[in-house]
């Protein structure tokens, strides 16, 4: 059975310009449950580490500049299926791509600042939860 939960990030372009509650707004309505949440600024270090998976691409360096330039909110968020759903509702990397009704569609400014991340897999979406949050984080 596919795992009930997921990891997503409001990055730090969203988060300064208030898009959080917005974004907050869009998925509450589409029926994911806020199961952990908190602001946190990362380290350039944390920010690798959380991205591990993409060392050695073009656009790793500034990735992780750009994700350890300010505070984030990260949660997770738990549904039927949600990583899967929350892929679809989050939309197409590159915002010119993603689908109307999708939180990149109608918050992300660019492929980079492109509002928010989710998890790709259940097994990534345990070991991202894992990385933000301890057990007694989680309700
Ligand atoms: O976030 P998502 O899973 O859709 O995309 P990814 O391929 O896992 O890439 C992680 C993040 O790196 C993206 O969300 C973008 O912020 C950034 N990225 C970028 O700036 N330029 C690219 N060509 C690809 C990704
Ligand atoms: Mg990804």
């Amino acid at each position: 059975m596919p795992l009930n939960y997921t990891l997503s990030l409001i990055k730090p372009w969203a988060f300064s310009q208030d898009l959080t509650g917005p974004i907050l707004h869009v998925v509450n309505q589409n029926g994911f449950h806020i199961r952990a949440m908190k602001l946190i600024h990362l380290s350039k270090e944390q920010a690798g580490e959380f991205y591990e998976v993409h060392r050695g691409k073009p656009f790793y360096d500034d990735l992780i500049d750009f994700m350890s330039s300010g505070p984030i909110v990260a949660m997770i968020l738990e549904k039927e299926n949600a990583v899967v759903e929350y892929r679809k509702l989050m939309g197409a990397t590159d915002p010119v791509e993603a689908c109307v009704g999708t939180i990149r569609r109608m918050f992300a400014e660019s492929k980079s600042h492109n509002a928010v991340h989710g998890s790709d897999s259940d097994e990534n979406a345990i070991r991202e939860s894992n990385f933000f949050f301890n057990v007694l984080e989680r309700y």
